[in-house]
């Protein structure tokens, strides 16, 4: 079996197409949304709209550059969820029109699932069992991954994403849209000691940030009172600061996790894998405790279709499709078989 699948991604502000040959990712096509900036977060109604515009062309990009014809197709991949319903609209109901003018199966596919595979796109693999820390816009999770498609939630945030954090942490900095990686440049300059911020911690491996969201408003605030041009005079030092917490936050449950289930594959995925700090702080702890590091190419951090092609792959060799007439939209557990 050597499948062909054509995977299409547009959870969020990213349309994306792949296309995946017998396991090997091909390419990665992605238009990315700059409709957005303007407004300082992505809008759901210009999010969809940007998709239904962009993916005819992303598409055909993507089989073009393949050189693999539609008719050389074993079946069409989409991500289901989690994500704006209204951009999961417009890949959903392309990817099922598709299926059906070709006659092949429809696979559907979780998008944090996804991201933990973005891992099996390019060498080096992790071994089974894996820790995954998910860190994105919406999502911060440690998976436990037994298996190419068997995963179990072991933490979680019980409120806000990290990614959030971070993009609210530059917007009370008064920075554009998105505010994660512009954190992230500043913190390059910048002084991670400089300021300390309240330290609070869950239970088990689950995460909390609203705390450190609130804190980090108050800390502003009374700062500026102080000095109008704070934030201007501080904004390196200010961003190298939330970021070493907001790291160390993420860090701490991780090594927990691999204490505790004595696992040493650790991988990280999500658009917060990009972040430089998470990174390097990532290696020195690898470093440390033995742990043998996955980290994803930038390209495959963010939102991208060669992901969501890698879980379709799979569900591909274990016959898992999807039925073209099952509500395509509803809620999809990770873990779900
Ligand atoms: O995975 P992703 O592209 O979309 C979701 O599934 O949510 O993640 C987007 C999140 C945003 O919160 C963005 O600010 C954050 O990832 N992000 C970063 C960096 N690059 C993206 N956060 C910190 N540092 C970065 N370099
Ligand atoms: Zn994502």
């Amino acid at each position: 079996m050597h499948p062909k699948i054509l995977a299409i991604e547009s959870s969020c502000d990213e349309t994306s197409a792949s296309v995946i040959s017998n396991g090997k990712v091909l390419n990665n096509v992605i238009a990315s949304q700059s409709v957005h900036h303007k407004y300082g977060g992505v809008v759901p109604e210009l999010a969809s709209r940007a998709h239904q515009k962009n993916i005819v062309h992303i598409v055909n990009e993507a089989l073009r550059s393949s050189g693999i014809n539609t008719e050389e197709l074993d079946a069409i991949a989409f991500t289901k969820g989690p994500g704006l319903l209204g951009s999961l609209l417009v890949g959903v109901s392309f990817a099922k029109s598709m299926a059906l003018a070709l006659d092949i199966p429809l696979i559907e596919v979780n998008h944090m699932q996804a991201h933990v595979l973005s891992h099996f796109i390019e060498d080096p693999k992790p071994g089974f069992p894996f820790l995954c820390l998910t860190v994105s816009g919406g999502h911060t999770q440690i998976i436990l991954v037994k298996e190419h498609l068997d995963f179990t939630v072991i933490g979680e945030t019980q409120d806000d994403a990290v990614g959030e954090a971070f993009d609210k942490a530059a917007k009370i900095m008064g920075l554009p849209y998105p505010g994660g990686p512009m954190i992230d440049r500043l913190a390059k300059d910048g002084n991670p000691d400089a300021f300390v911020f309240p330290y609070t911690s869950m239970p088990s491996y689950n995460f909390s940030f609203s705390g450190i969201k609130t804190a980090f408003l108050y800390f502003i605030r009374d700062e500026l009172a102080k000095n109008p041009s704070f934030i201007e005079e501080r904004k390196n030092d200010i961003s190298a600061s939330i970021q070493k917490h907001l790291v160390k936050m993420l860090l701490e449950k991780l090594e927990k996790a691999s204490f505790e289930l004595n696992i040493k594959e650790i991988a990280i995925a999500g658009g917060v894998s990009a972040n430089s700090g998470l990174r390097s702080a990532l290696k020195v702890k690898g470093k440390q405790l033995g742990w043998n590091t996955f980290i994803p190419d930038f390209q495959y951090c963010t939102d991208n279709a060669a992901m969501v092609a890698m879980v379709a792959h799979y569900k591909y060799l274990n016959n898992i499709f999807t039925d073209l007439n099952a509500s395509p939209l509803a809620r999809m557990p990770i873990d779900a078989k």
